[in-house]
């Protein structure tokens, strides 16, 4: 049996960082009610509305809406048939991410390089076009039922892809810019072998590592490992669940979702007081962390640029390490599932993930749990 936290340590080479992943293009979530779907993160969340898919332009299938903030690129898909693939993944998961999307740029050597070296794939390289170019994808499978898709924008000029008509709707940005990183759940004792994918399959090596000693509290304990590609712009923590007292927050998600998924999308602000005062005054709901937070912050982390009072007052969590701290802050589910949700975060040097947060924020999260009848 290999050791599989030794050779995901392993340093990276040109060979292991064969795929040379562009961006993450986009994240696309299969819902019950894409129109809605879209309101949600226009009027919620800042993003812009800049094409669709949908009856109107042909598309007989199923509803599309492509959503941009910053370098962030969200579509959300709702199917029009109960007997369509969409609706059973939606009935069956409630509403989730579906895509990661990697921007690449040869889609046939990523997927020929990923499925020899064990990854399954979905479908092969493929070509679609109309009067704005070519866009060619090819797409492998993740965990549960999450898929990878390859996709190559250099000879396609369009809103986003054929099929897709722009809209022009609107801004009502809220300052969130870049993807950070997207975390999924799995099963327990899967951690490794999702790490094992990540380093094997796409080149990835392990940036850090949390047990239970950083992260239980009496309750959600969980353990993670952070994936990142070859650049270091692509992070995908994976979490599983670690014994705790009672229910850990992972299984409450894995009994909800019915299976393993992307349990929350962190996305960068480069003024997070302002970005979540906005959101706060739309609707969008944060998790509490105990006003004793606060107290001991300052001396927990030390100086920093931004006024304590207003740290406070938006609930913003603080963490720093060696190389610099940062802010970040959690909303609460962004379904009705007990599921997926947000993170917003602001890195001033620091590459972590705000392990020093994790109790506090636990015990806010248990509370919910609580409240939700399940723990
Ligand atoms: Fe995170």
């Amino acid at each position: 049996m290999t050791d599989i936290t030794t050779t995901a340590e392993r340093p990276i080479t040109e060979e292991a960082d064969f795929l040379r992943i562009r961006s993450i293009d986009h994240l696309r979530f299969w819902v019950g009610n894409a129109k809605q779907a879209m309101h949600f993160w226009w009027k919620g969340f800042g993003f812009t509305p800049v094409a669709y898919s949908g009856l109107e332009t042909g598309n007989r299938r199923s509803a599309s809406y492509v959503l941009e903030s910053g370098k962030i690129r969200f579509v959300v898909t709702a199917a029009y048939s109960p007997t369509d693939e969409i609706a059973a993944h939606q009935m069956l998961h409630g509403d989730g991410v579906k895509h990661v999307a990697l921007g690449v740029d040869d889609v046939e050597h990523a997927y020929k390089a990923t499925t020899e070296r064990g990854a399954v794939g979905v479908w092969g390289p493929r070509e679609t076009r109309d009067d704005n170019g070519t866009l060619r994808t090819s797409a492998i499978r993740t965990y549960g039922e999450v898929i990878h898709v390859f996709i190559d924008r250099t000879d396609y000029k369009g809103a986003f892809a054929p099929g897709y008509e722009p809209l022009d709707l609107p801004a009502r940005g809220a300052g969130l810019e870049a993807v950070d990183h997207v975390v999924g759940n799995v099963q327990l004792g899967k951690m490794n072998h999702w790490v094992d994918f990540y380093h094997r399959v796409m080149g990835f090596r392990q940036l850090l590592h949390f047990d239970n000693q950083d992260i239980g509290t009496e309750y959600s304990a969980l353990m993670s490992k952070v994936m990142q590609d070859g650049t270091g712009r692509i992070k995908f923590p994976i979490n599983e669940p670690a014994e705790g007292k009672r229910k850990s927050q992972i299984e409450e998600y894995l009994d909800f979702y019915m299976g393993p998924g992307v349990q929350h999308i962190a996305m960068a602000s480069g003024d997070i007081l302002a970005t979540v005062e906005l959101l706060r005054a739309r609707g969008i709901e944060f998790l509490r962390v105990p006003d004793q937070y606060y107290d001991l912050m300052a001396d927990r982390v030390g100086e920093i640029n931004e006024p304590w009072e207003e740290i406070a007052k938006q609930g913003i969590l603080v963490d720093r390490d060696d190389e610099g701290y940062l802010l970040q802050i959690f909303s609460r589910p962004i379904q009705d599932r007990p599921t997926a949700f947000i993170e917003v975060i602001e890195r001033h040097g620091s590459r972590g993930f705000g392990k020093g947060n994790f109790k506090a924020l636990f015990e806010a999260l248990e509370l919910e749990q609580e409240a939700r009848g399940n723990l």
